[in-house]
């Protein structure tokens, strides 16, 4: 996605980082930023004031069925000249200095809402709210909300001390203090000497880190984030969500974070909400998520679908209800042994053995009819023991507590 607007003080940013290694320094220097100017929505008293930092009341956008509605995923488009609906009716709290996550496959509607926030698209129904003041009509530059996209809008004849200066151009912050914090915002994502290169001369992770910088530089009180770490190796990965979380942790800006990735939204959010064909299907914290997805969707996309449902469900839990039990919750016993009272048990027969290393995952075909995936961690087990489970049959058995009913939307 390319950023349309480039209006005074919202540079909208494309970044692709690198881990920051030096949490502690670059923590401080963000801390000493954020410090020397807060931004300008604190009160007087300095506290927050209790108003969710964002608030979406029914929102709905409906794109044209024109050129660029082909590109539509099929639950979304309407009958010829009907439009498609993208985000088909939100209502969502976020709280300030929240981590809040979005998560949901492509085509759900993440980055639409996130534009919606930003200001880049316009609500077709609904209103947006950021610290308590109504926003829907204003343009992105009249908001205090910097964006991070996943791929890039560095100005590529600027250096990069002009392109992480620019929104402070523009809004004609003074020189001297103009330095200071570029100066600042580029030793934060430990790019303190890169002042005078050009984009064309820094690697792809530095790019971002380039990104992120110019946008934090502004001191937003809120900053979206939409998918900024895709590109980047899972190892590589894994480092800069920790080490992002660690800064959303030191300035307290309220961070709007797009993914896909569950392992990602379930490691960094404070909360997270849930997105499936343009709705929210659930709002809450990693925990809440995992262990009780309110949906069936919830529980397949957070996690494995282990669902047990129809005549499986009555014959194994003695409901009508649908079901979902997390794999590493099932034990894997001899099909003689005996459960406990409190525990729901199920025969079965070793269909697949894929061994992951730490763990083990066996796909058991039940008795009573249908799948669940069991997790195992290799604790003793070799590979070659995991992998001659194969055909063998075998008793399930999880707690009753871990019987998770889920709603069927
Ligand atoms: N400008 C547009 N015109 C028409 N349809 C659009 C437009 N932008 C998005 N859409 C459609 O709206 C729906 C939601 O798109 P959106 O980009 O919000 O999804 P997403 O959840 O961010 O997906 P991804 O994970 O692939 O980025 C999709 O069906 C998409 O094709
Ligand atoms: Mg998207």
């Amino acid at each position: 996605m390319r950023c349309t607007w480039s209006g005074p003080g919202e540079p909208t940013n494309h970044v692709r980082t690198v881990p920051l290694t030096d949490g502690t320094r670059t923590r401080s220097h963000l801390a000493a930023i954020t410090a020397a100017q807060p931004a300008a929505a604190v009160s007087s008293t300095g506290s927050r004031p209790a108003v969710p930092a964002v608030r979406l009341a029914g929102v709905v956008k409906q794109f044209g069925n024109d050129e660029q509605g082909r590109r539509v995923t099929k639950f979304a488009a309407g009958r010829a000249g009907e439009g498609i609906v993208a985000v088909a009716g939100i209502d969502l709290e976020i709280l300030d200095g929240e981590f809040f996550s979005m998560l949901g496959p492509s085509g759900s509607g993440k980055t639409t809402t996130l534009r919606m926030i930003a200001g880049f698209e316009r609500p077709t129904a609904g209103r947006i709210l950021l610290h308590g003041q109504d926003v829907t009509e204003l343009p992105p530059f009249e908001r205090d909300v910097n964006t991070v996209f996943q791929d890039y809008a560095l100005f590529p004849h600027m250096t990069v001390g002009e392109n992480v200066a620019y929104g402070l151009m523009v809004r004609k912050v003074p020189r001297a203090d103009r330095d200071a914090r570029v100066g600042e915002a580029l030793r934060m994502v430990r790019l303190e000497g890169y002042e005078r290169r050009r984009p064309g001369q820094l690697s792809g992770g530095q790019r971002q880190r380039v990104a992120l910088a110019r946008a934090l530089v502004n001191r937003p009180r809120v900053l979206l984030l939409d998918e900024p770490l895709g590109a980047l190796d899972l190892k590589l990965r894994e480092e800069m969500q920790i080490e992002l979380k660690g800064i959303q942790q030191e300035v307290g800006i309220t961070f709007i974070y797009v993914t896909h990735d569950q392992q990602e939204a379930l490691t960094m959010s404070d909360r997270l909400a849930v997105f499936n064909r343009g709705r929210i299907e659930q709002v809450g914290t990693p925990a809440d998520v995992y262990e009780r997805p309110a949906t069936r969707f919830v529980a397949g996309f957070v996690g494995t679908s282990n669902l047990l449902t129809g005549g499986t469900a009555r014959a194994i839990v003695g409901s009508d209800r649908t079901f979902t039990v997390r794999p590493e919750k099932i034990r894997l016993t001899d099909p003689d042994s005996a459960p406990h009272p409190d525990e729901t048990s199920a025969l079965g027969t070793i269909r697949e053995v894929i061994y992951l290393g730490p763990d083990t995952r066996y796909i058991v075909s039940l008795d009573a009819g249908g799948e669940l995936v069991v997790a195992q961690q290799n604790l003793a087990t070799s590979s070659m023991e995991a992998l001659s489970a194969k055909g063998r049959a075998v008793r399930l058995t999880w707690k009753r507590q871990h019987n998770l009913p889920v709603a069927d939307g």
